[in-house]
């Protein structure tokens, strides 16, 4: 078992890689650093893809093409759109949708043209693994990771794993009428990012189990951009650390 890890931005995969650091191998393909090695037990390649949806992808068809893997993860940042999200709070997908794919007439909205479908959908065992990872995380780990003056100033006070639909598209979405908009075109979305329903159709297309976890930096109103860098550095990195290294835990149990 090859397990992929892919981010969108370094700050979420810096700590993991760290990890591998040890006897870890490094190929470079496409503009991009595949590193290669073992992290608590489990064989991993770990990518930085860039953000948007068409380096997501690009990375997402390396990483089974070059590389073999056989399922993949991505982690990273998202902006919450539901009500009673908070800053801190985890998503877990469990279906994704391009929020800016509209081919209509031609094809019904968000539809992806030939396939047949406008929700991709994710693993259900790998999402599970990664919702309890993330759950402990937030209930066991984040107060030994994270400084309470951190915690203080980012407002997160009891933060929650939710699991629903994410919204991709090439977009930062930083507006309250922004994020009207996609509440009334996708009632139920939970949180929008720039990567994720793309890794998530090359995965479905070539048949590769896939989830996705994202610590929600902001709701993506026109407070979004405001603290984004120091969330990345200071809260992000160590949710996906922490959360990431409990999923390759409970891998390892599984596997004996
Ligand atoms: N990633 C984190 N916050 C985001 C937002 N508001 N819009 C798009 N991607 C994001």
């Amino acid at each position: 078992m090859i397990l992929g890890i892919v981010a969108a931005l370094h700050e979420e995969i810096e700590q993991i890689l760290a990890d591998m650091a040890h006897g870890a191998t490094r190929q470079r393909i496409a503009m991009r650093d595949y590193h290669l090695g073992r992290i608590s037990g489990v064989d991993c390649v770990v990518v930085l893809a860039r953000v948007g949806k068409v380096a997501a992808a690009a990375t997402a068809t390396a990483l089974i093409e070059h590389f073999g893997v056989d399922r993949i993860v991505f982690t990273g940042v998202a902006g919450g759109v539901a009500h009673g999200l908070s800053i801190g709070d985890v998503v877990i997908a469990d279906a994704l949708v391009q929020h800016d794919l509209d081919a209509r007439p031609f094809f019904p909205l968000h539809e992806m043209p030939l396939l047949g479908l406008a929700r991709c959908p994710v693993d259900s065992r790998l999402s599970s693994q990664l919702r309890s990872a993330a759950g402990t995380f937030l209930q066991e780990r984040l107060r030994q990771t994270t400084r309470p003056a951190v915690l203080e100033r980012f407002g997160i006070r009891a933060p929650r794993v939710h699991c629903g639909l994410v919204a991709s598209g090439d977009q930062f979405i930083g507006s309250a009428q922004r994020v009207a908009a996609l509440r009334s075109s996708l009632p139920d979305v939970l949180a929008v990012e720039m990567e994720g329903a793309a890794v998530a159709q090359v995965c479905y297309e070539y048949g590769v189990p896939f989830a996705l976890m994202r610590t929600l930096s902001d709701t993506a109103d026109d407070q979004a951009h405001a603290d984004f860098p120091r969330f990345l550095r200071e809260v992000a990195s160590s949710y996906a650390h922490g959360i990431l290294t409990l999923l390759l835990q409970s891998m390892r149990t599984e596997r004996g």
